[in-house]
């Protein structure tokens, strides 16, 4: 009864929304072009979504302008486009969705800086920390030909930023890259990132500011290859979807389910069902969006990537169904958020 009530409680807002800011988003389309409520696409990728005081933000990378190979770069497939920095867009429905600028501003004139526009910038997520009042920005830091393999953070007073770049680290000692944040209900959040050259996933704890790792980590999916971590708690499990490792090519997507964040995880296999289960409806996982709060709204947020023009990338947003404490995600060309209730 409450999930259908918080469920309904979001829809009335979007319909509100949509008569009163002239939104025309009225329905997630996966894979089509999703614009701004100015009209432009939404260049937010490999992103993550934070809900604060009603009103969800959605952080991602800016990939503007040109894409090319790096010339040198033989073993795998490098494309890229210079780092545009963090873009941040902001809305009450979902559906709609604001600019609202640069969250964090990649660096023009110092080639050395880690947010030198020259430099990759990737996979950001934000968290809030209720004790110290600040926004946490943590981001995959790298060099162009991916081998500084390091974790960004930034922090800002409001939700939106601007962000102030502190610093990058190898947390643990070790490699970062894909990387995701979650705040559990008890207030310990986690950076859950590739480690040791994208072999094996860390899951780690971090201090009570949210600025540094804990100490306190595991290693776990060991020796599996796994990336674009998503991780998503429900009913007291915690679920955690990954991709294989193929670059910007679509792989099978694979799930774990645990009873703590720190372990143990137990591999399920592929949520995805159906047509094109088997490269994730040609898309990648970036995050899992819990909907209005509720226990069953779970959103399976992926990237869409076009390697050859990667601000064509898009966006593959799609309802996450559980039952008896398995996953399933398949295809729907149209949906929005009344799916949640009708369950
Ligand atoms: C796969 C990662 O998941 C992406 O974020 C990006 O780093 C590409 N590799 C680069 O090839």
């Amino acid at each position: 009864m409450l999930r259908l009530f918080v469920i309904l409680q979001i829809i009335v807002t979007s319909y509100c929304c949509l008569s009163c800011s002239g939104g025309q988003n009225q329905s997630i389309e996966p894979g089509k072009i999703w614009n701004d409520t100015q009209g432009n696409p939404i260049n937010a990728h490999g992103g993550g979504i934070l809900l604060h005081e009603g009103i969800y933000y959605w952080f991602g990378e800016i990939k503007k302008d040109s894409t090319w190979r790096v010339p040198y770069i033989t073993t795998w497939e490098c494309y890229r486009t210079n780092a545009g920095g963090v873009s941040c867009y902001s809305s009450k429905n979902l559906t709609d969705w604001e600019y609202e600028g640069v969250a964090l501003v990649p660096e023009r004139s110092n080639p050395a800086s880690d947010i030198h526009f020259s430099k990759v910038i990737e996979r950001p997520k934000v968290i809030y920390n209720q004790e110290t009042g600040k926004f946490v920005m943590w981001m995959h830091i790298d060099s162009e030909d991916y081998s500084y393999a390091r974790a960004g953070v930034a922090v800002s007073d409001s939700p939106a930023g601007p962000y102030t770049y502190l610093h990058s680290i190898r947390p643990n000692n070790q490699m970062s890259r894909d990387m995701t944040l979650f705040k559990d209900d008890d207030g310990n959040a986690y950076h859950i990132y590739s480690s040791e050259n994208n072999a094996t996933l860390y899951i780690s704890l971090l201090s009570d500011d949210f600025l540094s790792p804990s100490g306190t980590f595991i290693r776990t999916l060991e020796n599996q290859s796994r990336e674009a971590p998503a991780i998503f708690k429900q009913r007291g499990k915690y679920y955690l979807i990954t991709s294989g490792c193929t670059g910007w090519a679509p792989n099978p997507a694979s799930y774990a389910v645990a009873d703590s964040v720190l372990g143990h995880w137990e591999v399920k296999g592929n949520p995805c069902v159906g047509k094109n289960a088997e490269t994730t409806f040609d898309s990648q996982s970036t995050f899992v969006l819990q909907a209005g709060g509720s226990d069953n709204a779970f959103i399976f947020m992926a990237d869409r990537w076009n390697k050859a023009d990667l601000e064509d990338s898009r966006y593959v947003w799609l309802p996450i169904n559980i039952e008896n404490d398995e996953l399933s995600i398949s295809w729907i060309d149209q949906w929005d958020l009344r799916h949640f209730a009708d369950e």
